[in-house]
């Protein structure tokens, strides 16, 4: 009797040693490899954006220098992170709602008001007004955020001013 069972169990692991080398060794391959590599190429992706992204800003950043140069500083002024990283691709390093004299996207913005633009923003976030684009970048921003970047922008023709003193 004992030795009927000893015979099933080593017949069950044979088999499932076999069914495992089919499948691949859990480690080298198969179906956990096949995550872990696919992790690893998520992270790897994830860290090739951010190089890109990098590059991105650092090709603004030339540009904004390229534009100061050019204009002998007029027009061309310091704008905070979170505008150049998130509006100034469709409306413009310093909101004229364009590039090198090519239209972007958006509108321009500057020379409005801050309370005209904080209450489009809003409008846009609450659906009040709609545009898809401008819904979808500002779910992710706080009341409080759209106060502080309606106002950066807002003080914008001062900020050109001040930087054509300079
Ligand atoms: C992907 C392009 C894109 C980005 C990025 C973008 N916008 Fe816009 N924005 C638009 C477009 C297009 C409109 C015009 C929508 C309309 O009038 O229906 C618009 C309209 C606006 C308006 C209304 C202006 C007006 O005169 O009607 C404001 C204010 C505004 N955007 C602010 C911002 C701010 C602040 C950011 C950064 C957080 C931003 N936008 C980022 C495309 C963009």
């Amino acid at each position: 009797m004992k030795n009927i069972i000893v015979g099933i169990l080593t017949l069950v692991i044979i088999g499932l040693m076999v069914f495992t080398f089919m499948n691949g060794p859990a480690y080298h391959g198969g179906e956990h490899g096949k995550v872990i590599k696919d992790f690893g190429d998520s992270m790897n992706n994830a860290a090739s954006t951010k190089v890109e992204e990098k590059s991105d800003r650092e090709k603004e950043d030339e540009k904004l220098n390229a534009l100061r140069e050019k204009a002998g500083n007029a027009g061309a002024f310091e704008v905070s992170q979170a505008y150049k990283s998130k509006c100034s691709s469709c409306h413009g390093v310093n909101g004229s709602g364009e590039q090198n004299g090519k239209k972007l996207m958006g509108p321009k913005l500057f020379g409005q008001s801050a309370d005209k633009l904080y209450k489009d923003l809003t409008d846009f976030k609450s659906g009040r007004k709609e545009n898809m684009i401008m819904k979808g970048l500002l779910i992710k921003l706080s009341e409080d955020d759209l106060r502080t970047l309606a106002d950066e922008i807002g003080e914008f023709p001062a900020r050109a001013k001040e930087a054509k003193n300079r």
